[in-house]
């Protein structure tokens, strides 16, 4: 496939809430850590962490602390993502640009998965506990990830679909 037509399809693809119950294999998890490793970051500073959590009990805790955080309790693992406590504005940024090769690569592999955000701040501390880490991490994040399952059904409360490219772009004209 070309290049541009894979990036389309993997981007493209919807977000994945329903999983078979199937584990996701470490050396899967590590393959898609070594990719999303090289991503840019601001001044290089690679503020993010990651936490595979695949142990049921703990994902169910995590899936509480989020008001749609639920589909952590249904996926085989979950990829808590810690995001360096550092004040700099753009740590968030980087935090969305990891995320997304993460999705990608975890896409390519024949996985589902979908982001889980943790929240309150409250709940962040919450989480933090839960997965007994150091200070200077913050778990706003988690990526559920397993291979799809079918498609849940039903009422959504959120639309799908995009906003068309003339929406989105616009030129700036003198
Ligand atoms: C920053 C961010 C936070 C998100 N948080 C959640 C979440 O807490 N729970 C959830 O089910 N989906 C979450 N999502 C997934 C979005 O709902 C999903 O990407 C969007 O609705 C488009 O879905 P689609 O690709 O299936 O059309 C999040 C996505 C992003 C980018």
């Amino acid at each position: 496939m070309e290049a541009l037509d894979l990036i389309r399809t993997l981007t493209a693809r919807p977000a994945v809430r329903s999983f078979i119950d199937r584990p996701v294999p470490m050396e899967v998890l590590t393959q898609i850590i070594e990719i999303a490793r090289w991503n840019g970051s601001a001044r290089n500073r690679q503020p993010w962490r990651f936490i595979a959590v695949s142990y049921k009990e703990r994902l169910e805790k995590l899936s509480a602390l989020g008001a749609y955080a639920q589909h952590l309790a249904t996926a085989p693992c979950a990829l808590v993502l810690l995001s360096a406590d550092n004040g700099f504005q753009d740590t968030e940024f980087d935090l969305g640009k990891v995320s997304q090769t993460v999705t990608l690569a975890a896409t390519a592999l024949g996985l589902g998965s979908c982001l889980a955000t943790i929240y309150p701040e409250s709940n962040v501390t919450k989480a933090a506990t839960l997965l007994r880490l150091e200070s200077g991490w913050r778990p706003h994040y988690a990526i559920s990830l397993g291979y799809p399952g079918v498609p849940l059904t039903g009422t959504r409360a959120i639309t799908t679909g995009r906003l068309s490219t003339s929406e989105l772009l616009s030129t700036h004209r003198p």
